[in-house]
């Protein structure tokens, strides 16, 4: 059966921002008791690191603040996908702009910036962190967190919200 609420994180190569995005989101998902109602899933716009783990710093940087990356692999982003994620969030404006360029006309979910989820101005984007040092894997850990956090809450507000009308 399919899970009330679906998310995809979207970045270029899937092994640095949205491996850590699916990793610190499902954890605070599991945290909130919900892992029964929202399904989290991560992919890259391009196809260089495709069936590999995420980025080593990425793995350390995620276990300094105890979440597991270590189960996950990439894979490239695919037009179903805009039929069964709810949510395809973006790290920056050049993966949402790929994004918008394959998206079907007759997608009914929410396609957008995960940064919009923040408290950062609208439009910001989580940094690619790859050509960086252990600092770049540690500033978008933060900046994912605090999104995570967001959606988190937008979620709860939205199935509030349906509770509330039906
Ligand atoms: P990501 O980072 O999009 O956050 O996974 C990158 C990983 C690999 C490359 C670029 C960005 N690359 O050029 O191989």
């Amino acid at each position: 059966m399919k899970k009330s609420v679906s998310i995809l994180f979207v970045c270029l190569g899937n092994i640095c921002r949205s491996p850590t995005a699916h990793g610190v989101f499902e954890a605070m998902v599991k945290a909130e008791g919900l892992s029964d109602l929202i399904s989290v899933d991560s992919a890259g716009t391009g196809d260089w690191h495709l069936g590999r783990g995420p980025d080593q710093r990425a793995i350390r940087a995620a276990r300094s603040r105890g979440y597991d990356l270590q189960h996950l692999r990439a894979r490239q982003v695919c037009a179903e996908d805009f039929a069964r994620f709810d949510y395809i969030l973006a790290m920056d404006l050049a993966n949402l702009s790929n994004l918008q360029g394959m998206v079907p006309a007759d997608f009914a979910g929410q396609l957008s910036l995960f940064l919009d989820y923040s408290d950062l101005p609208r439009s910001s984007e989580v940094p690619d962190p790859y050509s960086g040092g252990m600092d770049a894997f540690e500033q978008v850990l933060e900046m994912i967190e605090a999104a995570s956090q967001g959606l988190i809450c937008a979620i709860k507000d939205r199935s509030i919200a349906h509770k509330q009308s039906t």
